[in-house]
């Protein structure tokens, strides 16, 4: 027998009880009233809450909370539909009672039952999202959570200068929409982890990076004057001896803002009073054929390389911001002849060793497949040339070190894979535009780049006694790898490895 509409006139029904009594229903709306009561507790802390906000906190409230308050409110529904069906297949049956009678010492302990359950899910729930709030915010699960995929850039940031600066400060940055849409893009990564399906190494320029004015400005006043820093470069050549080579030069990093410091020098870029755009032909960003300037009083000014016909297609223009200089300031990867120099200024490789820095350039280098392929080989190279001395422990483990320190095999992470704009040694960086090559339509003028202390004065430079000679105004560059060809730019050689012979 099924249907109602069917029964026999006048049969004793038992009378119809509220569909809405029934267990599933009352577990939904313990379920929605917890996620209310989350909900309220995380809109608190977000309206009322102290200082800066965890760009989680709107994920947890806005969309976690919510999303269990309709699943409560699913299963209340769902409860009392399937109840309502119960009652229609089956009328003769009595519906659950949910009466409570509290003289009947069982029921009495159903309801004390219920309801510290209730209370412990409640509370759970409050201490469950506080907690899951400040997680989210930790250094630790962004760096750690997906172990190897982010391990270059955890560990190249524990290193660096922001150390202490949470990875949400640089990748999200508080407000509604960037969470959003870099929870729409972690949603992707979290899929493209699961499934093996990321790239090695991880691409960058990150697409999606919050612009420089929301993240970086808040903790760096655009406006501030910079002035010069004095920076020496302690190198050291290939040879028998690894000749010791020091460059110091005055970095004129200016400012941008004439209320602060007279504008001009490096930081001139900054967008405080002018607007450079560019259009980068690579994903990378290293090939720039064409630059926009606008100046302050609207005057606009395009550069070119002579190769680069074309018009770019606006979509495809980048306004500069900081990032496009300091790419990294986070993960920076250092070159193996970077970190070798180093080393070998602070003592921590023997440079009495013969060719030492040579040696441990070309082993750095070599294609390993893992960490302890690298280490094995590091060690074997080296103990064929120096022998089984112990003298030569420290430096066997320094050059491990600096491997596990910047190279990064299972994800294809190194220097070469991530190059740095902030200098032009290494890679073109500020050459990428400042190369004698970008030339001004109609003026024919150049954008500044022969002269070399256009962006450095070069103190003092050589070895020993020589660098106790200081000239204000200064040097000519004395190359220590001899003349070469004006067409050439640094990187055309120097590249972080061995020069090629
Ligand atoms: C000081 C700001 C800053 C902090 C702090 C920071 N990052 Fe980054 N990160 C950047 C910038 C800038 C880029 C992209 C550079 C570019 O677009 O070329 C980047 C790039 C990345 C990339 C893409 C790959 C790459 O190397 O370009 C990953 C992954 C990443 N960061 C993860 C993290 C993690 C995990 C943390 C915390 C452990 C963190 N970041 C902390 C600024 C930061
Ligand atoms: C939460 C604050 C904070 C944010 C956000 C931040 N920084 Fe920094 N930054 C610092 C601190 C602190 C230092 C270290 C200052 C020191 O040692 O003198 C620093 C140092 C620097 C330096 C000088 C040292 C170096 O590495 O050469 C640069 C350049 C720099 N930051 C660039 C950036 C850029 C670019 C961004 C955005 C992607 C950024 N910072 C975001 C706090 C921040
Ligand atoms: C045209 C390239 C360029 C742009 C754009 C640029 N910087 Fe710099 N900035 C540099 C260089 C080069 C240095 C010196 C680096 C060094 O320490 O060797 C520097 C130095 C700094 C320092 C360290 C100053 C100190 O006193 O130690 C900070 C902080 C900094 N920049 C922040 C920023 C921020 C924030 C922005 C964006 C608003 C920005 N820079 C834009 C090239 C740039
Ligand atoms: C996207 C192209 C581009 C990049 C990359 C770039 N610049 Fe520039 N820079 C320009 C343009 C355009 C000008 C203005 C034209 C001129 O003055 O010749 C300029 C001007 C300058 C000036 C002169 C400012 C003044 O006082 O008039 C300095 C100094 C400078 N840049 C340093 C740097 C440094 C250092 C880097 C690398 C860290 C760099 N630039 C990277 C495009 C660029
Ligand atoms: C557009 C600005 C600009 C111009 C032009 C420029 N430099 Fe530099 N140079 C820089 C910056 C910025 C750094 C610092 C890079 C850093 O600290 O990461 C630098 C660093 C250097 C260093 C130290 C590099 C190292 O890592 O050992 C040398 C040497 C140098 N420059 C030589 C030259 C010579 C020679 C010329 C002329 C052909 C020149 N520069 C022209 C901006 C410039
Ligand atoms: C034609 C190729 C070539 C070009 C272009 C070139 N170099 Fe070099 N450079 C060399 C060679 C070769 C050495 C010697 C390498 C050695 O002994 O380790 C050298 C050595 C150096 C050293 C000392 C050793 C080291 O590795 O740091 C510095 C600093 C340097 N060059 C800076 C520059 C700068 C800055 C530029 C651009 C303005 C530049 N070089 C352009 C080939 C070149």
């Amino acid at each position: 027998m099924s249907g109602a509409s069917q029964d026999p006139a006048g049969s004793a029904l038992p009378p119809r009880r509220s569909i809405w009594r029934n267990w599933v229903t009352l577990a939904g709306t313990v379920v929605a009233v917890g996620s209310f009561f989350a909900f309220l507790l995380l809109f608190a802390i977000d309206t009322f809450g102290p200082g800066q906000h965890n760009p989680y906190l709107g994920i947890l409230s806005y969309l976690v909370a919510p999303g269990f308050l309709i699943l409560g409110l699913v299963l209340v529904f769902g409860g009392a539909w399937w109840q309502r069906r119960q009652q229609h297949l089956y009328p003769e049956r009595p519906a659950p009672t949910l009466s409570i009678d509290l003289s009947q010492p069982k029921q009495r302990w159903r309801l004390f039952w219920f309801g510290l359950g209730t209370v412990t899910f409640l509370l759970c729930t409050a201490l469950g999202s506080y907690q899951t709030y400040h997680y989210t915010e930790s250094v630790q699960f962004c760096g750690q959570v997906c172990h190897t995929v982010m391990e270059p850039e955890f560990v190249t940031y524990q290193r660096g200068n922001h150390a202490r600066v949470a990875c949400v400060e640089c990748h999200i940055g508080s407000g509604a929409t960037w969470y959003v849409k870099s929870k729409l893009s972690g949603a992707y990564q979290v899929y493209s982890t699961a499934f093996n399906k990321y790239h090695r190494p991880i691409g960058a320029p990150v697409e999606n990076l919050r612009p420089a004015q929301d993240t970086c400005e808040r903790c760096h006043w655009p406006e501030k004057f910079a002035g010069s820093l004095d920076r020496v470069y302690n190198r050291f050549l290939t040879d028998e001896k690894t000749t010791p080579y020091t460059v110091r030069l005055l970095l004129h990093v200016g400012g941008g803002a004439s209320a602060h410091g007279p504008v001009g020098g490096i930081h001139w870029h900054m967008n405080v009073a002018n607007k450079v755009e560019y259009l980068a032909t690579d994903t990378q960003r290293q090939k720039i054929p064409w630059v926009r300037v606008t100046s302050r009083e609207g005057k606009v000014t395009v550069y070119r390389t002579p190769d680069y016909k074309g018009e770019p297609d606006p979509k495809a223009v980048r306004r500069m911001d900081c990032i496009d200089c300091h790419n990294r300031p986070a993960h920076a990867y250092r070159s193996p002849d970077d970190a070798v120099d180093e080393a070998l200024y602070l003592g921590r490789i023997d440079r009495s060793l013969t060719s030492v820095k040579y040696n441990v350039v070309e082993l750095l280098t070599k294609p390993y497949n893992s960490v302890e392929e690298a280490s094995a080989g590091i060690t074997n190279g080296l103990r064929k040339k120096y022998g089984a001395d112990a003298k030569i422990d420290g430096t066997i483990a320094e050059a491990i070190s600096i491997y596990q320190h910047n190279f990064f095999p299972k994800m294809k992470a190194d220097w070469s894979s991530y190059p740095n704009n902030q200098g032009h040694k290494d890679s073109a960086g500020c050459f990428r535009c400042h190369d004698n090559n970008h030339i001004a339509e109609g003026s024919k003028e150049k954008i500044a780049a022969g002269d070399c202390n256009t962006c450095h004065t070069i103190l003092t430079q050589g070895e020993g006694a020589e660098l106790m000679k200081l000239s204000a105004d200064g040097q000519t560059f004395k190359h220590p790898g001899g003349s070469y060809s004006d067409d050439l730019i640094c990187s055309d050689c120097h590249n972080g490895k061995l020069q090629e012979p």
